[in-house]
């Protein structure tokens, strides 16, 4: 890999790197071909001598994106920028690069990138998207792993709507015509004998496993038919949502601050060099904003302390400010990017706008819900404290017209040996939006899907 090979201690006469031509220079007696196979963001250089069998036929006609593998030895390298680099003493070409390749120039626009998404991972920008991608989801295994949490595997098929925002995509066969055995023959819902959806969300089906297994997480995908065409929203993306038996709404927001904090520092860790070209090409105030979330502690406040601040900031916003209305992206982004200043949670929202597990409050108006908010992206963990007492969770679900055969499972928990419990959903494409500073969601998934997009 090229990363080992660039990290080698000593020069060495007998190494191999496989990967893709990204740029090739031709000189008299020999060629530099530049390689990058996505092991890390940079490439190895490759000298390629006349006299390597097979120069003039497959060498001198490669093209960018073409693949190859060579052999040879790494050497102390004479240009500047990089320690070490490779003389060859023979070349395989996998495959030759059709002269149409898309990725020949650098700066192409997010846009065109999005329409080959089956290619972008090979740009800069995407290698170091998806690997820092792919170590934000081990930390988050590990920071919950290191706190004996049970991670469970909740259906992505489900018959409820955690949510009760009817923002669900049913899933139904497809209706043959002649019926194939096993499948539905007449009315596509009974191959489940009841409308099933893909799932919003995995917290009922985790609240099962806290009241028997205490502290759990799960981490999927989860899916939402919004039709909404913001920067921040897709319709497939994933969550990592924990849920504690035993536990309150502050300790719940303390975990949510302590995750987000954990990943930050995991990834300025573990991931400098995608993180500096981020820092350079993305957002240049990434990172002074990343050492900052290491650095400091989160503001919190309640909804209603929230609003007051929000109608004593003079701000013009578009969606008025009101008590009992949602907080607007706009109304998150002022508190976290002006006022706060930092990552701030709301919590002890007004009941009306929450859904029916949120646990009531004594006032008997606001529920034990939280969002944190963090500069940038506004809204990136949403969580509560549970209702775990039977009868005002009945209240709850008849107001909203949820009926309790259909939810008997969830109900039971209340009855057998109800406990306090919490947790939250932290999205992990805004997640890694922060620590990358992309700042559309589309951009950190490796096929995104949107409305009026599903293409690969
Ligand atoms: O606030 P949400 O809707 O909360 C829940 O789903 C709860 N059941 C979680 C829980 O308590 N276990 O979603 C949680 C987070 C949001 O804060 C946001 O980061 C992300 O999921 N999210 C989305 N990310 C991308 N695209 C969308 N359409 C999203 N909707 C929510
Ligand atoms: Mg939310």
């Amino acid at each position: 890999m090229v990363k080992s090979l660039l990290a080698a201690e000593e020069a060495s006469s007998q190494v191999r790197v496989q990967g893709w031509v990204r740029t090739k220079r031709d000189s008299k007696a020999f060629s530099f071909v530049e390689i990058n196979d996505g092991s890390c963001l940079a490439n190895i250089q490759v000298i390629v001598d006349a006299t390597v069998p097979g120069y003039e036929a497959s060498i001198l006609p490669l093209r960018t994106g073409a693949s190859l593998e060579v052999e040879g030895g790494l050497v102390e390298s004479q240009g500047k920028g990089q320690k070490w680099e490779m003389v060859a003493k023979s070349v395989i070409v996998h495959g030759q690069a059709d002269e149409d390749y898309p990725l020949q120039k650098k700066g192409h626009k997010a846009e065109f990138l999005r329409s080959i998404a089956h290619l972008r991972p090979r740009s800069n920008l995407f290698g170091c998207v998806f690997r820092v991608r792919s170590r934000l989801a081990y930390a988050v295994h590990q920071f919950f792993q290191q706190r004996d949490f049970v991670n469970v595997h909740t259906p992505i098929i489900t018959a409820s709507d955690c949510e009760g925002a009817g923002e669900m995509f049913q899933v139904k066969t497809v209706s043959g015509e002649s019926g194939q055995e096993g499948q539905a023959k007449n009315g596509e819902e009974e191959f489940f004998g009841k409308p099933a959806f893909l799932t919003v969300s995995g917290q009922l089906e985790g609240e099962t496993f806290a009241c028997a297994l205490s502290n759990i997480y799960t981490f999927g995908p989860t899916f939402r038919a919004e039709n909404s065409h913001t920067t921040r929203h897709a319709s497939e993306f994933w969550m990592i949502e924990p849920e504690m038996a035993f536990c309150d709404l502050e300790a719940d927001m303390s975990l949510a601050e302590e995750l987000v904090k954990y990943l930050v520092c995991d990834v300025l860790e573990n991931c400098a060099e995608d993180l500096e070209l981020f820092g350079k090409f993305v957002d240049k105030g990434l990172m002074e904003r990343l050492h900052f979330v290491r650095d400091r502690s989160f503001e919190r406040v309640t909804y209603t302390e929230a609003v007051d601040l929000l109608l004593a900031s003079e701000q013009k916003f578009e969606f008025p400010v009101e008590y009992g209305a949602n907080l607007q992206s706009e109304h998150e982004r002022y508190l976290t990017e002006q006022h706060f200043k930092c990552p701030v949670t709301v919590y002890n929202y007004p009941k009306e706008i929450k859904p029916f597990y949120m646990r009531l409050n004594d006032d008997d108006k606001t529920v034990a819900a939280m969002d944190l908010l963090v500069p940038g992206i506004g809204e990136i963990v949403g969580g509560s404290q549970r209702e775990e007492r039977l009868e005002i969770l009945r209240g709850n679900m008849e107001r909203e017209g949820l009926a309790e055969e259909e939810y008997w499972w969830y109900v039971d928990l209340r009855r057998y040996g109800t406990v306090p419990h919490a947790g939250f959903g932290l999205g992990f494409e805004r997640m890694l939006m922060f620590v990358t500073g992309v700042a559309n969601i589309r951009d950190v998934i490796p096929f995104p899907r949107v409305p009026g997009w599903a293409e690969f």
